[in-house]
């Protein structure tokens, strides 16, 4: 499939996360197979253009990544199109616009999924961005802002028109937040009005899952917090729709992902001395943030938490990860 020049091998996808898919998750999830798509965490439009450097950090990428969706967030169209224009100078495939943010700090200014609740200012960004732009622009967006204003069709048919060339879907309204569960007839009713790909997201933990909501007439999926339990998620779908045996995941396969993840951390972001001294205690912040959905279903998986919330150093922490998974504890 492609999305306008772009084609991707595998109609499955990394759902962008913010504090979550960063470069080296990204690229161990690749690693394993099943992965056509990556997308970064939601950049500022407004940090692009002002050059800020936690911003440029966000929107940093591997050229195994490829091929690769920078996200930004922004509501005014005038710098969404010039921050499309830095993310297009800093060599990405697509750009993709975040109409699905429901975090207050993100949706007050007019970005995130309260562009849903201006139809008109959520049309003028993306005919700005796709004015100034040669690699695709893509949207992603919610069923709505709330049950009383589920506008995803109507909206998706409207970004269409003003260029965009693919749209993702997460069937859950900005007032659900995470809540309750997505909405796939509504996805499967956007793909079905439009003839741009349409990729749809929401609560695929299994790679059945990923392959059943196929048969709804989506292009592909999108895999969120079904990646961060099981980054193998995509490779098994893959194989599934392959028709081959899907690939068993051993603990000694979970313990190396954790270990792997670490020694990438410990190589990005340390540009000198001073940083590298916090650059540990970054480390650990990420194996907490990314163990809290990776031990869902294990059998003592809070062991693995609680320990990690304690560690001071990067030989505690894998040694714990270690522990866990070769002596402790077997899956569900
Ligand atoms: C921790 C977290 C961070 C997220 N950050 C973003 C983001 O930066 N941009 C975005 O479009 N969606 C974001 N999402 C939404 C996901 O991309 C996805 O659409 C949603 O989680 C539903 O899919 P899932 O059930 O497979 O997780 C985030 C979700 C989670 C759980």
């Amino acid at each position: 499939m492609k999305i306008g020049a772009v084609a991707l091998q595998s109609p499955f996808a990394i759902a962008p996360m913010a504090g979550m898919t960063d470069t080296a998750f990204r690229r161990l999830v690749k690693r394993h197979g099943g992965c056509g798509l990556v997308v970064t965490e939601m950049v500022s439009s407004e940090g692009l253009v002002r050059g800020i450097d936690r911003t440029l950090e966000y929107a940093e990428y591997t050229e195994e990544e490829r091929p690769i969706s920078i996200q930004i967030f922004g509501g005014d169209p005038e710098k969404m199109a010039a921050a499309a224009q830095i993310v297009e100078g800093m060599g990405a495939d697509i750009v993709d616009v975040n109409m699905g943010c429901p975090v207050p700090k993100i949706a007050k200014h007019n970005a995130g999924c309260s562009l849903m609740r201006e139809p008109e200012q959520a049309v003028a960004v993306i005919a700005a961005m796709t004015k100034a732009v040669k690699i695709p622009v893509t949207v992603k967006m919610r069923a709505g802002w709330n049950d009383s204003e589920r506008n995803a069709t109507r909206l998706a048919r409207m970004v269409e028109d003003a260029g965009a060339a693919a749209v993702t879907v997460h069937g859950r309204t900005a007032a659900q937040s995470y809540s309750g569960s997505a909405d796939w007839n509504l996805v499967a009713e956007v793909a079905d009005c439009l003839s741009i790909p349409v990729f749809g997201s929401g609560d695929c933990v299994e790679p059945e899952h990923v392959v059943d909501r196929m048969g709804l007439g989506v292009e592909g999926v999108l895999v969120g917090r079904g990646v961060l339990r099981n980054p193998w998620i995509l490779a098994q779908a893959a194989d599934l729709s392959a028709g081959r045996p899907v690939r068993t995941v051993t603990a000694e396969d979970r313990a190396q992902f954790l270990l792997d993840y670490i020694d990438l951390l410990l190589h990005e972001r340390v540009r000198d001395d001073a940083v590298a001294v916090g650059h540990d205690k970054w480390v650990i912040n990420k194996l907490r943030a990314l163990c809290s959905y990776y031990t869902k279903g294990f059998d003592n998986g809070s062991h693995l938490r609680l320990k990690i919330n304690s560690v001071v150093s990067l030989s505690e922490l894998r040694e714990a990860v270690t522990e866990f998974f070769l002596a402790d504890v077997s899956p569900v």
